[in-house]
């Protein structure tokens, strides 16, 4: 299974999503799937799909028997894609740019952009959620966190989306692969720059702190701090950008969301959760078998690919009640968006932060948002991750 498989595999062919609407809304898909192939094997891409909430659960944290590393040939050996011990040893040393003292040091830097942007669209009554907020704000943040000059956040962007894009449709998977090999060619080359900067000069930001992890100790390998800070860029961008949008769709779905949050700020917390849980940024993650086992009864051999819907066990009946009510006060919230195990989200702290920021200071401002009139579902192009191009509101 190489990086071309598991693309043709998340073009999804055989789920039916065909419309914008469908796309953005696979949900009614994935309750269909539950019911009737809750672990279905996709024979015409000889891949195992899991539908389930303690399905999912097991293939994305059951270490010994799901392998992290999905493909035998990837642009890029990074923590996302490696398994214990080289995980373990990783993940000890980057956790430390992510503690949570770090992450709480940025909180005013992340309000200040956040008051910035909005200041700049202050007199409209029109705004573009994710043009205007929501795809500006994390990129910004992320290059603060990386002590990156603003000035290059365009092309910051670009890199990011190349690397996340995924195919269309089975004719667009090589332009895909060469797209994601250039990005990741030209972020090698920035970086390697970036960091040599760094070594002259330490800051405070977080390359400053991993290279005193690779100087002090050793352990930290210079390719490892490298792919590291690709992997931010990449995993922190558009799947902040897909949530904060994600939410205030969810607040103009369910009409009352706005107006309780509006009277209960102190609840914006718990609606990024449900947020996280309902429309969940990325839908599914893939594993490789390790070892020969057993999933519901069905063999699962070594060697085989199987994709975890995460989207669809966040509304699992058997798991939470009511699942496809927004829930402003659901509790406990035990969704698998930001996965489980060994390869929890590090910026988890970070996504929540961001989002309860951005959500708080549009609540502040407006007493009322509502969906433009005509607009019709604008979904991104990707097959596991879930959000919008564009979402233009009205505000008063
Ligand atoms: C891992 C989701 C934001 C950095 C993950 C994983 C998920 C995820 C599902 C686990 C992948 C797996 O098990 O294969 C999200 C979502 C986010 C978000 C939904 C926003 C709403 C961020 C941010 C950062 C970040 C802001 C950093 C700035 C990472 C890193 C890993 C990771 C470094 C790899 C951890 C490991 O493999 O040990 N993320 N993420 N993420 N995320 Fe996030």
């Amino acid at each position: 299974m190489d990086q071309r498989d598991i693309l043709r595999v998340v073009t999804n062919e055989f789920s039916g999503l065909h419309t914008k609407e469908e796309k953005y809304n696979p949900f009614p898909w994935y309750k269909n799937m539950r019911e009737k192939h809750p672990v279905y094997y996709d024979s015409k891409q000889g891949v195992w799909n899991v539908f389930l909430y303690e399905d999912a659960k097991r293939v994305i944290s059951d270490k010994d028997a799901f392998s992290s590393k999905k493909s035998k040939e990837l642009p890029l050996q990074n923590i996302t894609n490696i398994d214990p011990p080289d995980h373990t040893r990783l993940r000890s040393l980057v956790s430390k740019a992510f503690t949570p003292k770090i992450v709480a040091n940025w909180e005013p830097r992340i309000q200040d952009f956040t008051k910035g942007l909005l200041d700049q669209i202050s007199k409209k009554n029109t705004i573009d959620i994710v043009e205007d907020l929501a795809y500006p704000l994390p990129v910004m943040v992320i290059a603060e966190l990386l002590g990156i000059p603003t000035s290059d956040r365009n092309q910051f962007k670009e890199w990011s989306n190349s690397l996340v894009a995924g195919p269309s449709s089975t004719e667009d998977i090589q332009e895909t692969i060469n797209q994601k090999n250039k990005a990741t060619s030209e972020l090698k080359e920035y970086f390697s720059h970036i960091i040599q900067e760094k070594r002259k000069k330490s800051l405070e930001d977080i390359i400053s702190v991993l290279i005193q992890a690779e100087e002090n100790e050793g352990k930290l390998s210079a390719e490892e701090l490298l792919s590291f800070c690709i992997v931010l860029l990449v995993a922190g961008n558009e799947t902040t950008t897909n949530l904060i949008s994600n939410a205030v769709y969810s607040f103009v779905e369910n009409k009352t969301v706005w107006e309780t949050l509006k009277q209960d700020p102190t609840l914006i917390p718990n609606a990024v959760e449900e947020t996280l849980r309902y429309r969940s940024p990325v839908q599914v993650l893939p594993r490789r078998v390790k070892m020969d086992t057993e999933i519901s009864g069905y063999k699962l051999t070594s060697g085989q690919l199987v994709f975890a819907w995460i989207g669809s066990a966040n509304r699992d009946e058997n798991k939470f009640s009511n699942p496809e009510y927004f829930d402003l006060k659901r509790n406990p919230n035990d969704h698998l968006t930001f996965g489980k195990g060994i390869h929890f989200c590090l910026g988890a702290p970070l996504a929540r932060l961001e989002a309860k920021i951005a959500l708080s200071e549009l609540i502040k401002r407006y007493s009322t948002i509502s969906i433009k009139e005509g607009y019709q579902i604008d979904p991104i192009e990707s097959s596991f991750m879930n959000g919008l191009k564009s979402l233009p509101v009205i505000v008063e």
